[in-house]
């Protein structure tokens, strides 16, 4: 027993080590990139696209958008009825979170461009629906695969009510379950080794979407995070060698892998869903299932980045819990909810390709966008994470009416205050003027950081020319070896969920944003003063006034017009 246990610790430490080391090798700097192709092979551009071949596809609903639910009721939970499950709501559900949003054209290129954002707009995010009879969707318990371009369901297995019911024993009644996967050579074609990290950013980011989405039909969202990647392998229908070992098609055409990343549990609001444990046994009974659909290779040719390996050190193991509970909760606030429609804030999100250099916002506006990032409860999206906050921002004000312009930082959990002040040795956080009590917002320096801000980014003009930019902190070495290697992407989905919802605050501030993958990461931890690797750089944001390119042309989603062709800029 002692002997299997330091095995087991051993590998830990092993996968741990990996992963500090992938970490570490996949920074940018100044000196030299991470490893990447450093041109774009575009005959091996990937297709944007997974489709199933030979499974029946069923088509959703397109809704247009609707003046209610308002916004902010979004946000909170409880604050809306819940709409009942069927078709309609289904369909909206994924309308809502993953489908496309527009597509846009220039000269003889077009491209989709989806509600969730994705590094690159490559978009390595699947989405799978796993349901029991759903009213006007189908009267059997099945697994779906989803297709954006069709906005539709692939039927990928079908299987008795009596395993549907086993599998979600104690869970409220209309409980369904969307789960996600990556495919990381769609980033890697483009990105190289520092992919894994925006594969996990937009899975975040997707988590995000999905959150705010159920939230707006009354839905709830939760993550079981107890699960261990084999178990989502199964109920995904992607485990290894799925499709080889069934000798549907030969290796050298094989599909590109889908790594099993979450499975969210989503149900009607106002139930306790205390469940946060699927029964292991049930789960092993989805190997048998007839899978159908033969999943399309997505590029002829590929170039081995590392992904399968980083992928392996992160795999999770079932656990009994996750990584602990959520913080603290700092406190309810007051907010005045705006007359502004949830669904057009959520189809109209666009990313910035440039900011104006000369929109500032108020102070008010600033303090708000940043109160939607805390964790209090029933915060939506956090609500789905089931763990305490990691992240905070370094914030870089810019443009903030009667804020001066220097380094601000927010600190999303208050107990960890003083582990911050010791890793960032700043003799001094100020409160800044006209702070709401309850956000732990304090001044570092003050100071005109436009430049650095850009030179962080990668040279990035978006972080300089906006009203704020940031970085966001997570804690990192000692959690990643306290839960094991698997916390590693969930630092990047909570970065990715706050990115969301930085998103469509600047929408419903009437700015826009831009998630920024590309930054120098000890660039910015040396300006922060951080010595060692208790804390580390995740992800850039940016929020201003956006410059339109008014070369592009944009057409419906879901219009006429939808033949693809290959981009190339
Ligand atoms: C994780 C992530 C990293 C990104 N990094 C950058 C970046 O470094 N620079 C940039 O201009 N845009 C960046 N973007 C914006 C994407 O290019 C954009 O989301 C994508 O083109 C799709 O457009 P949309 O957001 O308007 O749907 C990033 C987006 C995400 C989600």
């Amino acid at each position: 027993m002692d002997g299997q246990m330091s095995e087991t610790d051993d590998e830990s430490q092993t996968s741990t080590q990996a992963v500090l080391d992938y970490h570490q090798a996949t920074k940018h700097s100044y000196q030299r990139y991470a490893a990447g192709p450093g041109y774009l092979d575009w005959e091996s551009q990937p297709n944007p696209f997974r489709r199933y071949e030979g499974a029946r596809l069923i088509s959703l609903e397109k809704t247009p958008p609707t003046d209610e639910p308002l916004y902010d009721d979004a946000f909170v939970e409880n604050q809306l009825t819940p709409a009942p499950l069927n078709l309609p709501s289904i369909s909206q559900l994924f309308y809502d979170s993953l489908a496309i949003s527009a597509w846009k054209s220039i000269e003889n290129s077009s491209w989709a461009l989806r509600v969730n954002p994705s590094s690159g707009n490559l978009h390595p995010t699947e989405g799978y629906l796993i349901c029991g009879p759903v009213e006007g969707l189908t009267a059997t318990p099945m697994v779906c695969h989803y297709a954006p371009r069709e906005h539709g369901l692939e039927v990928r297995a079908e299987f008795e009510l009596e395993l549907w019911q086993q599998l979600c024993d104690g869970l409220p009644p209309d409980t369904f379950f969307v789960a996600l996967t990556s495919i990381h050579w769609r980033e890697a074609w483009k990105y190289g080794q520092r992919a894994y990290r925006y594969c996990q950013h937009d899975a975040g980011h997707a988590i995000g979407a999905i959150s705010i989405a159920a939230a707006g039909l009354g839905w709830q969202a939760r993550m079981l995070d107890d699960l261990g990647r084999e178990e989502l392998a199964l109920l995904t229908g992607t485990s290894d060698g799925h499709e080889l070992e069934q000798g549907r098609i030969e290796p050298e055409k094989r599909a590109e892998a889908e790594e099993p990343d979450v499975l969210i549990a989503v149900a009607p609001s106002g139930q306790e869903m205390e469940v946060t444990e699927l029964p292991g046994e049930f789960i092993r009974t989805f190997a048998s299932l007839d899978w159908r659909g033969t999943p399309n290779q997505l590029s002829d040719s590929h170039v081995d980045w590392g992904m399968d390996q980083i992928a392996a050190a992160v795999r999770k193991p079932r656990t009994s819990r996750s990584c602990g509970p959520p913080a603290d909760p700092a406190g309810t606030w007051p907010l005045d909810p705006r007359p502004l429609a949830l669904r057009e804030m959520i189809r109209q999100r666009r990313s910035a390709v440039a900011m104006d250099g000369k929109t500032s916002m108020s102070r008010e506006a600033f303090y708000r966008i940043l109160q939607r990032t805390l964790v209090v409860p029933g915060s939506i999206p956090f609500s789905t994470l089931p763990w305490k906050p990691h992240v905070h921002l370094a914030i870089f004000v810019h443009r903030v009416d009667e804020l001066p312009s220097g380094l601000y930082f927010l600190v999303r959990d208050g107990s960890q205050k003083i582990a911050l002040e010791t890793a960032f040795p700043r003799t001094d956080w100020r409160r800044p003027p006209g702070c709401p009590e309850w956000l732990e917002l304090y001044c570092l320096a003050e100071a005109d950081l436009r430049g650095a801000a850009q030179q962080i980014s990668c040279t990035q003009e978006i972080a300089s020319a906006g009203c704020f930019s940031l970085g966001m902190i997570a804690e990192y070495q000692e959690p990643l070896q306290r839960h094991g290697p698997w916390l590693y992407p969930r630092l990047f989905w909570e970065a990715g969920v706050i990115g969301q919802v930085l998103y469509l605050e600047a929408e419903a501030a009437g700015l826009s944003a831009t998630g920024i993958g590309c930054y120098f990461d000890d660039a910015m931890h040396e300006l922060l003063g951080l010595e060692d690797r208790s804390y580390q750089d995740l992800y850039h944001f940016t929020i201003g006034g956006p410059i339109e390119d008014n070369r592009l042309t944009t057409l419906p989603a879901y219009g006429p017009v939808t033949t693809p062709s290959r981009r190339r800029r």
